[in-house]
């Protein structure tokens, strides 16, 4: 990451913290080209380094894609912009068919992984995953397993090394 990545990164930080309630696209590739939409997560520093941690269910379509390809990128759309893609980005699956076709996004490649990029998202953040962590009923808090978990489907979190961010080029 260059020094211009780096102070991107820090201005977007809030910026992810405050829009990612209203989600943020989850983009994989993996053999089949997908995006979700991600309402929780992290923007942080693991091992030195700066990481987004985004947690995925295994019963999504992303999940084998992100799993296989081990990279993703985060689209950070402009405040209150793609409200209905959204939604649908959350509510439909690339079982489907082609997210990105029916909900009209153009992509392009990704700057250093191999993943697609949302054209109408104005910032992307492209990540390498260094670590897949499940969570388990175990580890984790009754209160959380009864409001987040009635069918135990516990998130993997996928830690993933920023390794490029920058305003999109449209
Ligand atoms: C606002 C919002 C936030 C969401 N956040 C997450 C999340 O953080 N992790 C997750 O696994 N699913 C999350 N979902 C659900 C997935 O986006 C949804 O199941 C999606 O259809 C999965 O697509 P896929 O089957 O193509 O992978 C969210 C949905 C919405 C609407």
């Amino acid at each position: 990451m260059t020094q211009k990545e780096i102070a991107l990164l820090t201005e977007l930080t809030p910026i992810v913290q405050r829009q990612l309630p209203k989600g943020l696209f989850l983009c994989v590739d993996g053999g089949a080209p997908n995006t979700m939409t991600i309402g929780w997560g992290s923007l942080g520093v693991f091992w030195g380094k700066p990481v987004f941690t985004v947690p995925v269910r295994p019963q999504r379509f992303t999940y084998p894609l992100i799993s296989k390809a081990r990279s993703f990128i985060v689209g950070v759309p402009e405040d209150g912009a793609l409200v209905d893609q959204r939604m649908k980005a959350g509510t439909w699956s690339g079982r489907d068919g082609d997210k990105f076709q029916r909900l009209g996004f153009e992509t392009v490649k990704g700057r250093v992984v191999d993943a697609p990029a949302i054209k109408a998202c104005k910032w992307q953040i492209e990540c390498v995953v260094k670590s897949a962590v499940d969570l388990t009923e175990s580890a984790t808090a009754p209160d959380v397993v009864s409001a987040m978990y009635p069918a135990r489907d516990f998130h993997t979190l996928f830690m993933g090394e920023v390794v490029a961010c920058y305003e999109t080029e449209r």
